[in-house]
């Protein structure tokens, strides 16, 4: 009866927009206590959510791909998996305390799925913000970062770090942030990249397995830190040692372990040269590091895939491109790549004749802005 009341009286309804991110430098670092560098972009996904006056009946249709879902809060199976990330976001919400009942719910969005560019946060973020704003929840900032994060862990079965959806929360226009993934505190850094600018390539391949194979890498770092902390009691985390040390662990580590952690560990000292850098203004350096974590994905954590690796490569011939590395969880999706702004295009017309040449596959290239993070759309 009290929500019927406040239906008819409130009839409220709100628009709520959050963005997909990139990664400057810092990928699969999140969840091993590391530093990242993402910033919010021009694309994301858009929510408009009505309250219908009912206790627990929810309607969403997502327009993109023009599909339905309807159930009772609490009791929903079944559902395609676009609809598993909002049902864990509500669910995950519901675990502070926030007393939300029925609603009707329509969503678009422009970040390209797969892309490694996060629709999945853009999504998230997007639909919790509405829903806080909506049933004035008051929930702070990364309650819904950790909401959102945890909706993808306990109903999507990815075990993913926070970057992406306190990128789409935090982001601020023209700034990239630095997350200290350890105690969670960061700064904004104005992206400020001389004559250079950020070009993103779309590899358009999203290989299987890429979820099993993510969290597998996950449980490989915490098998790695486990074993060298059975023996070393002083360390917490990856933050406590360095390579060298790494290096005096290795009858305790298998190879893989071994592997997985070196690149965390340089990964770790990649960001951090990489804020230095920027803040300095010197894109050699930083682009030198984008080289760097490419070849540590690849090689070390073995999350490229032939396509990214191949897009890196065709730009070392290139002495108008300072960096380049893949971006995201890998296995496909995007290559980040920093171009002079005076050759952006000729930059783009030889990739894609080159990769199409290779795989028979036109990439698209996207030069994105950076942008604020979630908001209420008046
Ligand atoms: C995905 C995850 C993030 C992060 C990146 C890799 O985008 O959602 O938490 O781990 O991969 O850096």
């Amino acid at each position: 009866m009290n929500r019927l009341f406040s239906y008819f009286y409130n009839m409220k309804t709100i628009k709520s927009w959050s963005p997909g991110r990139i990664n400057l430098i810092g990928e699969h670092i999140d969840y091993n206590d590391g530093y990242v560098m993402p910033a919010a972009i021009d694309k994301g996904t858009q929510f408009e959510i009505t309250i219908n006056g009912s206790d627990n009946m929810v309607d969403i249709h997502a327009q993109n791909i023009d599909d339905s879902v309807k159930f009772k809060i609490g009791e929903a199976h079944g559902l395609p998996m676009w609809a598993k990330y909002l049902y864990g976001v509500l669910m995950e919400l519901r675990k502070y305390g926030a007393d939300i009942g029925g609603f009707s719910a329509t969503f678009s969005g422009d970040v390209p799925i797969g892309s490694g560019l996060s629709s999945s946060a853009s999504l998230e973020c997007s639909f919790a913000y509405g829903l806080d704003k909506l049933w004035d929840l008051h929930l702070d900032d990364w309650q819904i970062i950790k909401a959102c994060q945890k909706a993808e862990h306990n109903y999507v079965g990815i075990k993913c770090g926070i970057m992406d959806q306190f990128a789409s929360i935090k982001g601020r226009s023209g700034n990239v942030m630095r997350l200290d993934c350890r105690d969670l505190s960061y700064q904004y850094l104005p992206c400020n990249l001389g004559s250079y600018q950020l070009v993103l390539l779309n590899t358009h391949v999203s290989h299987e397995l890429a979820t099993s194979a993510y969290n597998d890498r996950r449980t490989q770092c915490e098998s790695a830190l486990n074993k060298i902390q059975d023996k070393y009691e002083n360390i917490k985390s990856y933050r406590d040692f360095d390579l060298n040390f790494l290096e005096s662990t290795q009858n305790i580590l298998s190879d893989i372990e071994m592997h997985r952690a070196r690149h965390v560990i340089t990964e770790i000292q990649r960001v951090l040269s990489a804020s230095d850098a920027l803040l300095a203004q010197d894109m050699v350096t930083l682009g030198k590091l984008m080289y760097g974590s490419h070849e540590s994905l690849s090689h070390d954590y073995e999350v490229s895939c032939s396509e990214l690796d191949a897009l890196v490569h065709y730009t070392r011939q290139d002495d108008k491109v300072l960096g380049s590395r893949m971006m995201g969880g890998g296995f496909g999706g995007c290559t980040i790549n920093l171009v002079h702004e005076e050759h952006i295009e000729t930059f783009i017309n030889r990739i894609k004749q080159q990769y199409y040449n290779a795989y028979g596959i036109e990439l698209t290239a996207y030069q994105l802005n950076i942008s604020d993070g979630a908001q209420i759309i008046i």
